[in-house]
Order: C-alpha cells, then sequence, then structure tokens
C-alpha cells in the first residue's frame, strides 16, 4: 500500500470518529464505550483520573517551555488503612502477553471505581517490562478482582527487547520516557527489518523506506525524549540505548507474523492515534510533536502493509492463514484490551490520547476501512 492511500484512509477513519462516535463503534464488534479500563491500546495509553479517592486532573504547563507541573494523581493513595495487608484475592489471572502484565491485588487495593492514576500503576505494575500506560481491575469468571498492566504504546519494537526500569517524575513524564525509549527502541527494529528483508530478495524500493523508517525513528526518540524532561520525568534507564537480546534469523513467515501484529495492526493504529492527538492534546508542544510524528508512522505503517502483501505473495496458503489469524487476534487484543481500562484524564488532557470511547470509535474505523477489507483479500 502506498502512502497516499494510506493517508486517505487514516484522514477518513479520523474524520468517522470525530464526527460520529456513536455509529463507529458499533461497527466494532469489540468497542465499547463503557469505562472499564483501558487498553494498551496499545498504543494509546493512559491512565485513569478517578479513584476511589476522587477525580484528578492535571494543568498544561507554561507555554514558555518550562518545567511542566506535577502530574496529578500523584499523590493518591491506593486505598484507606488496609485491613490485612498480606492479604491477596484469589483471582484466576490470565497468561501475560507482550503488552499485558496481571498480578493479583490486594484485598485492601481494590479502588471504588476500578482504576487506578499512573503513579498506582507506577507502584503496582512490575518494572520490568517499562511504564505502564495504564492499569486497572479486571475480573475473572468468578467476578474475583485482578490487576491488569498494559505497556504497549506508539511504535513498531523489536523481537527481543530487554525491558528498563520505569521512568520516575510525573505521569506525563513517564508516559513519554517510554515513548521515546520504545522509539529508539523501533530505530533497531526497521534495522533488523531492513537486514531481513534484504536476505531475501525484497525490493529496493522497500528497503530505502525501511531506512528512511530507521532515521525517522532516532528523530522520534529525540522528541520524545525533550518532552520527557519538559514534563518532569527523572533521567534514567529509559534514557540509554535499549538492548535486544540476540535472536536467530526470522523466516519470512516469522517476519509476516510480526509484521502483521506489529506494522498492520499497532503501527497503523499508533499512527491513526497519533493524528487524533495531534488535533486533540492541550499542550501545544505536545500537538507539534505529534504533528510531525504522525506523518512518519503513517509512512511506516504504509511500509507495514507493502511488506505484508510482498510477503503474502510468497507464503503458501497454510502460512497465510496463520498470518490473518495472528492478524485478528491482535486487533481483538486491542478492542478487549480498550474496553477494559479507560485512559486516563492527565494524558487524555495533555496528551491528548483518546479516551476508552474514542479509542474504540477509532478502531471501529480502522477496522471498517481497512482491517475487515485487508482480512478479506487475504
Ligand atoms: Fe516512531
Ligand atoms: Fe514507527
Amino acid at each position: 500500500m502506498n502512502d497516499a492511500r494510506l493517508r486517505r484512509l487514516l484522514r477518513t477513519a479520523l474524520a468517522m470518529s470525530m464526527a460520529s462516535p456513536a455509529l463507529v463503534a458499533v461497527s466494532c464488534g469489540a468497542a465499547t464505550t463503557t469505562p472499564a479500563s483501558d487498553g494498551g491500546t496499545t498504543t494509546p495509553t493512559s491512565t485513569t483520573t478517578t479513584t476511589g479517592t476522587g477525580a484528578r486532573d492535571a494543568t498544561s504547563p507554561p507555554v514558555d517551555g518550562g518545567p511542566a507541573p506535577a502530574d496529578s494523581g500523584a499523590d493518591g493513595a491506593i486505598v484507606d488503612a488496609a485491613p490485612d495487608a498480606g492479604c491477596l484475592i484469589q483471582a484466576t489471572l490470565p497468561p501475560d502477553d507482550g503488552c499485558t502484565r496481571y498480578r493479583a491485588l490486594r484485598c485492601d487495593a481494590v479502588p471504588e471505581a476500578g482504576f487506578f492514576s499512573q503513579k498506582e500503576c507506577l507502584a503496582l505494575c512490575p518494572a520490568d517490562s517499562g511504564t505502564p500506560a495504564f492499569c486497572n481491575v479486571q475480573k475473572d469468571a468468578k467476578n474475583n478482582a485482578y490487576l491488569a498492566c498494559m505497556y504497549c504504546v506508539i511504535g513498531r519494537r523489536p523481537p527481543g527487547l530487554v525491558p528498563v526500569e520505569a521512568a520516575e517524575g510525573t505521569a506525563t513524564g513517564a508516559y513519554f520516557a517510554d515513548a521515546s525509549h520504545l522509539e529508539a527502541a523501533s530505530v533497531e527494529a526497521f534495522r533488523l527489518l531492513r537486514e531481513e528483508l534484504a536476505s531475501l530478495g525484497a525490493p529496493r524500493s522497500m528497503l530505502r523506506r525501511a531506512s528512511r523508517a530507521e532515521e525517522d525513528e532516532v528523530r522520534h526518540a529525540r522528541m520524545t525524549a525533550s518532552l520527557a524532561r519538559r514534563f518532569g520525568a527523572v533521567p534514567g534507564e529509559w534514557a540509554a540505548a535499549p538492548r535486544t537480546e540476540d535472536r536467530p534469523a526470522r523466516t519470512l513467515e516469522e517476519i509476516a507474523l510480526e509484521n502483521a501484529t506489529e506494522g498492520c495492526v499497532r503501527e497503523t493504529f499508533g499512527a491513526l492515534t497519533a493524528m487524533w492527538q495531534a488535533e486533540h492534546a492541550r499542550d501545544r508542544h505536545v500537538r507539534a510533536a505529534m504533528e510531525a510524528i504522525a506523518e512518519d508512522e503513517l509512512r511506516h505503517a504504509a511500509l507495514a502493509w507493502s511488506v505484508a502483501s510482498w510477503s503474502r505473495a510468497r507464503l503458501d496458503v497454510a502460512a497465510n492463514l496463520r498470518v490473518r489469524e495472528a492478524m485478528r487476534g491482535e486487533i481483538e487484543r486491542i478492542s478487549r484490551d480498550v474496553a477494559a481500562a479507560p485512559p486516563a484524564g492527565v494524558l487524555v488532557d495533555q496528551v491528548g490520547l483518546p479516551d476508552a470511547a474514542s479509542t474504540a470509535v477509532l478502531l471501529g474505523s480502522l477496522d471498517a476501512l481497512l482491517w475487515d477489507e485487508s482480512r478479506a483479500a487475504a
């Protein structure tokens, strides 16, 4: 798929989402407007604004580029006095996946509204996967509560990425610190993709697009690092060069599987989310950054669709079915996560992340305009 066609599709999806959210949401099976939890939407990520202690919000940083104020939610206790600090709710936890990790909750740590602030997520979620974008309470089949921590944000992650400690500072600073680390990791993802495609005889034009994407991601890493510092992220592991574990060269099917989930689903949704943020972020520095990033991410997503059609022509029917199933699974995972966890107020406001209802609508638009059509064609 070329850049122009995908740009038209995403602009249509954005316009649909901003014009008639209720209508589009219906078209996405997993979409819901019920704020239950937020989704790693993978891309969008945010935390919640409300806990049992009440609503929270933050003000925008000064326009002179000075330090941003601390995010709201930083002072919230998860619970009042713990009746029994050693008590854990006995719930059946789903298996962790690349974007979401699940943990048992303390009996006294379930907020009334089911949501946690970003700071609470930082304290509750495993730090070895980086900064959680948001976390929330979910329930198993027996209605027992457990904690879901979502980590995914915009970008293509390289296989074997070694997680870093969560950034300290404000929620918005930590969000951009995590984004910066993942943007830097995307440089490695595109380098690897380019080398593997070259070894498999991919066209030169595709290799050049991967090479340009590498350069884009270097720039994105710098831009988001700058925003992280501006919003008060404390320098830490997130600012170091990402490390990846050594992996054997992948087969064409393995590349196609990763491209379908990371590129056709996550980068495409990431590009659309960045377009949304460019329109909705209250902070003008964030709007400007997201406008530039959205344009680049759109090209990266278009590259993913080109890689998908190139690899589809070289794989057999069974392999293509597995790729299609992986893509379907990723779309469902995003939709489920979004339905489960609403974005947090401070990030919805300052960073312009779509809230749960808007995210569901954006997903519904993409499903109707692009993913559904591509599944039929696969
Ligand atoms: Fe990027
Ligand atoms: Fe990208």
